[in-house]
């Protein structure tokens, strides 16, 4: 509910409406971090790996994913705390975003550190390239779901609180990034 359109007194409705407010902003912020980060952030960095022409792109692709991974670990524990907040934590909607941030907080920039350290070294391709290619982009797509449901929870439980603008805004963007990532992974085939 957006409380912004409540016009109570009393102390207790005041404090009932500021907890209102608290909960609408942390709600906002965790919807808006998680978008950011999923959609934006991380697909963006993915991309450039195969988009950059410098020396360094694997390690600036390496910096900008791990600054998404903090956006959506940010993202995370606001998740987090309303899903306590609403008793929400047995919900598909926490439980694929625990398992999606958790496996690539600890996996995945373990699994590109190590091939880039295997590709220094002798040049070439190891098993972890390839689990940290499709686990990257699993997770990515998982989370991108995931926002989609982020937004059908809501709309579940306060309809007003995820409007069909927003809705459509982002679907559109995610229509957008996800077609460019196909046709430049495409485009750019490797092995
Ligand atoms: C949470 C952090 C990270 C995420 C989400 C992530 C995600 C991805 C994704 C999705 C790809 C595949 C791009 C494509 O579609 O072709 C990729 C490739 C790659 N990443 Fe990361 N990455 C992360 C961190 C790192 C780090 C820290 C390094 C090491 C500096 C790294 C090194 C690489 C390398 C070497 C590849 C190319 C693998 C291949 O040959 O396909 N990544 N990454």
């Amino acid at each position: 509910m957006d409380p912004s359109n409540g016009s109570n007194s009393g102390s207790f409705t005041d404090t009932a409406t500021s907890n209102f407010k608290l909960i609408y902003r942390e709600k906002v912020a965790h919807g808006v971090l998680m978008i950011v980060a999923f959609v934006i952030l991380f697909p963006s960095a993915a991309l450039y790996l195969r988009l950059g022409r410098s020396s360094n792109t694997v390690a600036i692709h390496g910096g900008l994913q791990i600054f998404a991974l903090a956006v959506a670990i940010a993202g995370f524990g606001l998740g987090i705390s309303l899903a306590n907040k609403f008793g929400l934590l047995t919900h598909y909607h926490p439980i694929i975003g625990i398992v999606v941030v958790a496996g690539l907080a600890i996996f995945q920039p373990a699994m590109g550190l190590l091939q880039h350290r295997y590709f220094r070294r002798s040049g070439g391709k190891s098993i972890f390239a390839y689990l940290h290619r499709w686990f990257g982009r699993a997770m990515l797509a998982l989370g991108i779901i995931n926002v989609g449901l982020g937004f059908h929870l809501v709309r579940e439980v306060y309809p007003s609180d995820a409007p069909w603008g927003a809705t459509i805004a982002v679907s559109v963007v995610i229509g957008i990034v996800g077609i460019s990532y196909i046709l430049v992974v495409a485009l750019t085939v490797r092995a």
